[in-house]
């Protein structure tokens, strides 16, 4: 098979985990260019794959120069500017792997899942989380009807952050599209996709901003309805731990729940009272590991025609959920004990 060439879009925080996903994964994909406005992250992350990528600052500029070296792009930018990277890379034939979310608006989000399928290339949605063995475990304990039929999904994701945000494109709902539920609580929405495996019917938001000085929410409680009648919900927020006792993912169907978070799940099947507990070994940490794991399924994926784990329509079901609850929630500003 032939190595596929990547150009990374975005040399900031989370391209340094991709890059260890290339590293991992020297016979299928390497990194032949990289994109950024600075120079200082373009040569950091330069010196982490070993030199040679050539530079630019301009993807336009990239694509019109190199185009016939570059087979994908992974884009690793601020939010608002991925949809025009998204479409800057279909119109040049590219395969794209791209960070969350797709783009921060919907109608934007169904022109690239078009887009996608016009331009016949790969598209996959760098929902990293799906690669946790615990994740991957608890679908497959559902798939087998370990649960039976499923009825009700919880998934949430909570941190407690010092005001690291002021200033910076995650505090600008320009920038950013939204607050927490857009950014640590994209994860817990895809997840809850992952499991429901269902159209979504109807979505209810709740926000509230408590202390971080952004201009979207802090913390977001949201519900869905599925069309095969799962029922789902999404706790997310940058002001509090995990609540005590909850977890990261909970499942419950007609014969039994499965719970857990990290590397722990929990199986209880109805009748019972005590849970059975196992560990999910991820060989060292899941959050590293996903990247290389992600960054092999998106190589497998171009080089066997294969259709992601995730790919431009998960993109676009997740925006979803989070745009239509952050309109079902309009209002909260009003009631937010931390005011702008
Ligand atoms: N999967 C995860 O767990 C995870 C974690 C963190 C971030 N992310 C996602 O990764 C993406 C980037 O986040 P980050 O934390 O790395 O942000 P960052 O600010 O650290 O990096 C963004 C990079 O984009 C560059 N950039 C800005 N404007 C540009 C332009 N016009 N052209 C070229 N480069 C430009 C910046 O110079 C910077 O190097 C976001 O989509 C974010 O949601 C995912």
């Amino acid at each position: 098979m032939q190595k596929i060439r990547i150009a990374m879009l975005g040399a900031g925080g989370i391209s340094n985990h991709h890059v260890r996903g290339l590293l991992g994964n020297p016979d299928k994909i390497e990194c032949v260019a990289l994109c950024d406005v600075s120079d200082e992250n373009m040569r950091e992350r330069s010196e982490q794959l070993g030199g040679g990528q050539l530079q630019y600052r301009d993807w336009k500029k990239m694509f019109a120069e190199i185009g016939d070296q570059i087979d994908a792009v992974d884009i690793c930018l601020p939010h608002h500017l991925h949809g025009a990277a998204i479409f800057d890379a279909l119109k040049a034939k590219k395969h794209i792997l791209c960070e969350k979310p797709m783009c921060i608006d919907l109608e934007e989000a169904a022109n690239i899942v078009a887009g996608v399928k016009d331009a016949g290339v790969t598209y996959m949605s760098a929902h990293n989380q799906l690669f946790f063995p615990a994740v991957q475990e608890a679908k497959r304990m559902l798939d087998s009807g370990m649960i039976g039929k499923l009825r009700w999904v919880r998934s949430q994701d909570c941190h407690h952050i010092r005001g690291m945000f002021g200033g910076t494109w995650r505090s600008n709902l320009k920038s950013q599209g939204g607050g927490v539920l857009i950014d640590t609580g994209y994860h817990p929405t895809y997840r809850l996709l992952y499991f429901a495996d269902a159209k979504i019917e109807a979505v209810r938001g709740t926000y509230s901003r408590f202390g971080q000085n952004i201009d979207g929410e802090d913390t977001a409680s949201v519900q869905v309805r599925f069309e095969n009648g799962v029922i789902g919900e999404i706790f997310t927020s940058w002001v509090m731990s995990n609540p005590h006792n909850t977890h990261q993912i909970h499942l419950v169907g007609d014969k039994g729940q499965i719970f857990g978070s990290d590397d722990i799940l929990y199986y209880l099947p109805n009748g019972f009272k005590e849970p059975a507990r196992f560990e999910v070994s991820s060989n060292g940490s899941a959050f590293a590991k996903s990247f290389e794991l992600q960054m092999a399924h998106f190589a497998e994926c171009i080089q066997e025609k294969k259709r992601p784990i995730h790919g431009a329509e998960e993109g676009y079901s997740t925006l979803e959920i989070i745009l239509k609850s952050s309109r079902d929630a309009e209002g909260w500003q009003e009631t937010a004990p931390m005011k702008l």
